[in-house]
């Protein structure tokens, strides 16, 4: 090839690398030129056909043709690709004006029974209650003996016991069937003054609509020198309107018995229908929310305190009961069937955690 042939071929490289649109044109030419089987590849292997002092300035020129079209392509190279970039940047601007799309973390939904046992919490730490906890397999003593349900007591039979098998002392430990065991934990480990709610599960060998063989509690258990019925009905009510988030409640006091309190009442809310739902604090109807009572002072005799100096109080909620009337959810069952479904319509997002100041439920 002559030295114009070489020129010719040289702007006709240039002027394509000059008008390459992309990286991948690009490409496609440095192959079509300096590849293995490329136009100016094939010049140099043209050398051999040449008489030998020729050679040399053929050998020069097709080099300094290589090099330019190398040249060449590396500069376009480096010009598409600074184009790529900014094009992306473009593109991919991100709007920080849009709101956050939903992570996995925002898919995810809190039990209704924990968040309102969460809600529960959040009330009575207002009011200057501390968290026991005590384990859901109990001995029998903790659970009956303790809380005046000697052996052969007939309240035993209420509670349709799951027991296991006796240990090498005999006597047989027990799924607890209420949250009152943490009351006798609580008194035996600590000195009065003592305020504490003990939230937790219980079982039952029970099953319908309305009763599930293990359900939710929370105990509270007031002990002072001087705590009488008022506090009790105070600390309740403000519970209630505060739990209901209404500005007033209509509570009944039935009188009842338990074996660890003295008197024993039952308290009932009030509530109308409406519609579907309910509303708390006015209306006809009653629904029975929780047992309390004086602690009786076998109880108090039988954790080592002085019956004659120390007195209080201790009542026993449904927590699921509880959420059932707050959120209108009509079957127990569902609550423990670990449905997706039911748990994406009635659970709570993951971070709507319960606070006093920015309303409980809102
Ligand atoms: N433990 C009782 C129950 O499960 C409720 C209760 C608790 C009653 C504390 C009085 C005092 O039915």
């Amino acid at each position: 090839m002559s030295a114009p042939e070489l020129d010719t071929l040289r702007s006709e490289l240039l002027e394509a690398i000059a008008r390459a649109p992309d990286l991948a044109k690009l490409e496609d030419l440095r192959v079509g030129a300096l590849g293995k089987k490329g136009s100016v590849s094939a010049l140099m292997l043209k050398l051999s056909e040449l008489p030998p002092e020729a050679r040399k300035d053929y050998g020069q020129a097709v080099n300094a043709l290589k090099a330019s079209v190398g040249e060449a392509l590396e500069a376009k190279r480096a010009e598409l690709a600074k184009e790529a970039t900014a094009e992306k940047l473009a593109s991919e601007r991100a709007d920080v004006t849009l709101p956050v799309r939903e992570g996995p973390l925002a898919q995810g939904r809190i039990h209704p029974v924990s968040q309102v046992t969460d809600e529960i919490t959040e009330i009575f730490a207002d009011m200057g209650f501390s968290i026991a906890e005590g384990p859901d397999i109990e001995t029998d003593f903790n659970n009956f003996t303790a809380l005046n349900i000697p052996p052969e007591h007939p309240a035993r039979q209420d509670h349709d016991t799951f027991y296991f098998e006796p240990g090498p002392d005999g006597t047989r430990a027990v799924l607890r069937t209420h949250t009152s065991p943490v009351q006798v934990r609580t008194m035996l480990a600590e000195k009065p003054p003592l305020r504490i709610i003990a939230p937790g599960r219980v079982y039952r060998c029970d099953s319908d609509q309305t009763h599930t063989p293990m359900f939710h509690q929370v105990e509270g258990l007031v002990i002072d020198e001087e705590t009488h019925l008022g506090h009790l009905k105070w600390v309740l009510e403000e519970f209630c309107k505060a739990f209901f988030e209404v500005k007033q409640v209509k509570m009944r006091f039935r009188a009842s018995h338990f074996p660890f309190t003295e008197p024993s009442m039952e308290v009932d809310i009030g509530y109308a229908k409406v519609g579907d739902g309910i509303r708390i604090g006015e209306g006809e109807e009653w629904l029975e929310i929780l047992g309390c009572g004086m602690v009786h002072p076998n109880v108090l005799a039988n954790v080592g305190l002085d019956p004659a100096r120390y007195q209080g109080f201790a009542f026993g909620l449904g927590i699921d009961r509880l959420a059932m009337l707050k959120y209108g959810m009509p079957d127990l069952r569902a609550f423990f069937a670990g449905d997706l479904g039911w748990l994406k319509h009635y659970g709570f997002p993951p971070l709507a955690i319960p606070t006093l100041a920015a309303g409980l439920s809102s």
